[in-house]
């Protein structure tokens, strides 16, 4: 368009139009009239009274055209769902959007210029409507759609709406700046959906992990057809195959599906504006694995109860104060003289991507001699590899850039920053060591109860279940841990981000309400270190499983904050906590309860075949797994055993009594003897008895145990009393056995002398040569040559598929 006939057209517009009149029908505006920005009046509303399309305040004196959902403070604070001129902002003053008699739809700046236009002619009459789904459409007299904001999405996706090849989501710049961000949600050139991070100096694919094949996150390349839509149940689906379910599923009046400024795909929902939004669906529970969010040279650290935080590499200063999306910067001046430089290493540190090279079978020497050559390098992380197992290799990954940066404990591998030899970066960093602990109970304490309850076989916790399994257990997502999170309930999104915890059903119950639910705490079903566990019906009917703690012996300020870490873990091989009660001197805990009760009670009673078996260890293993990775080891669960492992209707199992590590004695924190204990003899790994470090790796070696007793039946970690009964000679010599077992190496005859008789003739030869391998490796003395949770699953899920078991 021409410059002359553009100002024609404004002129036009201004001459002819008459102004949007309020008599009319509000979701519409007729042909030759226009929208201004200074009336506040002058918006548009959908008949059912959810949507708004008009003039939207983004900064000083600067306006963007959109639609919002309704909300009586609007247009100041709304959740926009689309905007026209995101990039643009038009002048606060005599800026419109006028439907031009010609059919074309523009956005006039300042009553100068056309900073939008929907470029549409047409010789009938058109009018643009506002439709209850939040679509505003230039339609004609007919009913034929010209144009409709449906088909060019922001950030935001409504139920209803297609997203398209050609098209994207694109995220805002920040929670107050809602011009484009860098995260897009699109389908790739191979017609799957992705998550790209899209800096402005570098690109990364987010979601799915970028060393899955598609296959293996559950995705299609063969289907072409590139479309993507959710209703409003929350059902989403998608030509990829990407298919996944709101947690709250059902009929809910609005929900939106959204690519966050930080980076993060969200599906929300609230009943109405009188209700917040609630996250019921989101690709990452741990903000740390979102590309970019501490920026170039900054580090991401996790912190449940705090959320999100960024700090910058030793010797590196915030480039913009109030904007970590654009990282750090050097506070030295980089030399590129091999003598003048060398390294800050930081501990369990990753810096994904940006790798110049990767030299496998590189020494720490050769790598740090290879990057001080090198004046490109800023640095190098030093991993070692997860190859076939138990192998791992070091790898030396030299960086042109520092970005993606986290810390986890389970990341076996260092960052070494290069920093000037001058300097003292080192100094004070990094400030807080991650904290890993696993006090509470007493091992006096545990022992007594555990050699007490031998007998009837059954120790701790037992929680039972209700079938009560949400439509969301029943259908299954995607093949790899990571995607199994099926957050029903996701509280998971970090305070600090903002958002509502999810509400739905986490609640705080009153005692009285506990009482009653209980009749008076009158039947147990189970009675653990920490704890009497009742079994009780909530007013809404449903059957919960109240455990009621001795030895809470904090404050309900800091209860209620690790009640509120514990409620936000969500995963389906994790039991649910519903809510708590902390009234006066009581705490209590409710969890969903389990029908089938728990794994050592099955074993004992026999009730188990093989596939039960199977399906109890792998999905035992994804949730451990998520426990660790997701929560970066804030909670380890430190007391995994067969009486911890409970299962569902379907005998799918479910991990509970995680997390209680970090609820009871929190003053034993900071006491480096560990005089109380949790856990449980037998399945406590060796370095934990002998008082050193304790890391995840405890956990995994308590998983090893319960395959083994899985497999064969047997109570391994059983205490027996008298040390020289045959019994525990037995147990000892089949222990040695198992041990000199290697993956391969033994005949088919002698692995079923060790399966359980009760779990029938039907067994798989191979998966269980896998599962004793699997545990095997888990019980190694040395704890680092123990797998990780992740790679368990792994294993178990991709045994003949080793060359993908890298990168982990
Ligand atoms: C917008 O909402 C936030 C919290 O929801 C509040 O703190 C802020 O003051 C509101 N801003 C305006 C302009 O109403
Ligand atoms: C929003 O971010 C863009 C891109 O960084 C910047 O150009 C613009 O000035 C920002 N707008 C406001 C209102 O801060
Ligand atoms: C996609 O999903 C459908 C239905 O669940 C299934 O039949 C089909 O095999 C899947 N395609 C691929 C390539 O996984
Ligand atoms: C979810 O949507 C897909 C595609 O529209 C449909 O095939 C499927 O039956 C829906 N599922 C439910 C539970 O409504
Ligand atoms: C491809 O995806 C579309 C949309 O989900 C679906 O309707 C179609 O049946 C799929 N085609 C094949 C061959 O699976
Ligand atoms: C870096 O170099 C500049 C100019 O060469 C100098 O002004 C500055 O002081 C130097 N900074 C440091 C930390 O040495
Ligand atoms: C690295 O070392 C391992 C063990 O020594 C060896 O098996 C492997 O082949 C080596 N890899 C390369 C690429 O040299």
């Amino acid at each position: 368009m021409s410059a002359p006939y553009r100002l024609l057209l404004v002129l036009s517009t201004l001459i002819i139009s008459p102004p949007f009149s309020s008599s009319t029908s509000h979701d519409t505006l007729g042909e030759g009239s226009r929208l201004a920005v200074k009336n506040p009046d002058h918006v548009l509303v959908s008949a059912n009274n959810v949507f708004s399309a008009g003039f939207y305040p983004v900064g000083d004196n600067a306006y963007c055209f959109g639609i919002w959902f309704n909300d009586p403070s609007c247009p100041h604070n709304c959740t926009l769902v689309w905007m026209a001129n995101r990039d643009i902002p038009v002048n606060g003053r005599r800026s419109t959007l006028s439907l031009l008699k010609t059919g074309n739809l523009v956005l006039t700046d300042a009553g100068k210029t056309v900073v939008w236009s929907t470029d549409t002619s047409s010789s009938s009459s058109l009018s643009l409507r506002l439709l209850n789904s939040g679509n505003l459409v230039l339609v004609t007299e007919e009913g034929v759609v010209m144009w409709q904001s449906f088909d060019s999405p922001t950030d935001t996706l409504l139920p209803g709406q297609l997203l398209t090849r050609d098209m994207r989501l694109v995220s805002s710049r920040s929670r107050s700046n809602f011009s484009s961000g860098f995260y897009k949600l699109t389908f790739d050139d191979d017609n799957v959906l992705r998550l790209i991070y899209d800096g402005p100096d570098l690109s990364s694919v987010m979601w799915p992990d970028h060393w899955l094949r598609s296959f293996q996150a559950g995705r299609t390349e063969y289907n072409s057809s590139r479309i993507a839509v959710f209703d409003s149940y929350g059902n989403f689906t998608s030509s990829d195959n990407l298919t996944f379910y709101s947690s709250d599923y059902g009929a809910i009046r609005q929900r939106r599906l959204t690519v966050d400024f930080d980076g993060n795909l969200r599906m929300y929902s609230r009943h109405d504006w009188r209700s917040s939004w609630v996250v019921s669906w989101q690709v990452f529970a741990h903000p740390c694995k979102i590309h970019g969010t501490c920026g170039p040279n900054g580090m991401c650290k996790y912190i449940p109860s705090i959320g999100r935080t960024c700090s910058c590499l030793p010797g590196f200063k915030m480039k913009d104060l109030t904007d970590w999306s654009l990282g750090c910067e050097p506070e030295f001046n980089a030399s590129c003289a091999p003598t003048d430089s060398t390294f800050h290493r930081l501990s369990h540190t990753e810096s994904y991507g940006y790798d110049i090279q990767f030299y496998i079978n590189y020494t720490l020497d050769m790598c740090k001699e290879l990057c001080l050559q090198r004046c490109d390098c800023k640095g190098f992380v030093f991993k070692y590899i997860f190859q076939n197992y138990p192998d791992y290799i070091p790898y030396c990954l030299p960086k042109s850039q520092l970005l993606n940066g986290y810390r986890s404990p389970n990341f076996r591998g260092d960052l070494y920053v290069k920093v000037p030899k001058t300097s003292e970066f080192s100094n004070d960093w990094p400030a807080n060591e991650i904290k890993l602990d696993c006090s509470a109970g007493g091992v006096e304490h545990l022992n007594r109860k555990y050699e007490k309850s031998q007998g009837n076989g059954s120790i701790t916790i037992l929680l039972w279940f209700v079938s009560a399994v949400g439509i969301l257990e029943a259908l299954g997502m995607v093949s790899v841990w990571f995607f199994m999170i099926r957050t029903r309930q996701n509280r998971v999104a970090a305070r600090s981000q903002g958002y509502v915890l999810a509400g739905t059903g986490f609640k705080r119950f009153t005692y009285a309400e506990m009482r009653k639910a209980t009749r008076n705490f009158r039947e147990e079903i189970g009675r653990g270190a920490s704890g009497i566990v009742y079994k009780g019906m909530l007013d809404d009917h449903r059957v919960a499983a109240i455990k009621r703690l001795d030895d809470a012996n904090e404050g309900e300020a800091e209860f209620l904050a690790e009640i509120s870490i514990i409620g936000k873990i969500n995963h389906m091989n994790l039991i649910e906590m519903w809510g708590y009660c902390a009234e006066g001197k009581h705490r209590l805990l409710v969890y969903e309860y389990m029908e089938h009760g728990s794994l050592a009670a099955n074993l004992s009673s026999k009730t188990l075949d093989w596939k039960k078996r199977y399906q109890i260890v792998v999905g035992a293993a994804k949730g451990l797994a998520y426990l660790h990775e997701e929560c970066l080891e804030w909670v380890l669960h430190c007391d995994v055993k067969p009486q911890n492992i409970l299962l569902d209707s379907t005998f799918q199992p479910k991990v509970s009594d995680f997390g209680l590590s970090r609820l009871l004695n929190r003053g034993d924190l900071d006491n480096p003897s560990f005089s109380r204990i949790r856990g449980t003899r037998g399945y406590m790994a060796p370095e934990w008895l002998r008082k050193q470090s304790i890391t995840s790796k405890v956990d995994v070696y308590s998983f090893g145990v319960v395959v083994l007793e899985t497999v064969t039946g047997k109570n391994l970690a059983m205490q027996v009393k008298n040390a020289d009964s045959k019994e525990e000679a037995d147990r000892r010599k089949l222990l040695e056995e198992i041990r000199d077992m290697k993956y391969g190496g033994v005949s088919d005859a002698l692995i079923k002398q060790f399966v359980d008789p009760d779990m029938g003739p039907d067994f798989d030869i191979t998966k269980v040569k896998t599962l004793l391998r699997v545990a095997l490796n888990c019980v190694k003395q040395d704890k680092n040559s123990r797998p990780t949770m992740s790679q368990v699953v792994q294993m178990l899920l991709y045994q003949k598929d080793d060359d993908q078991q890298q990168n982990l």
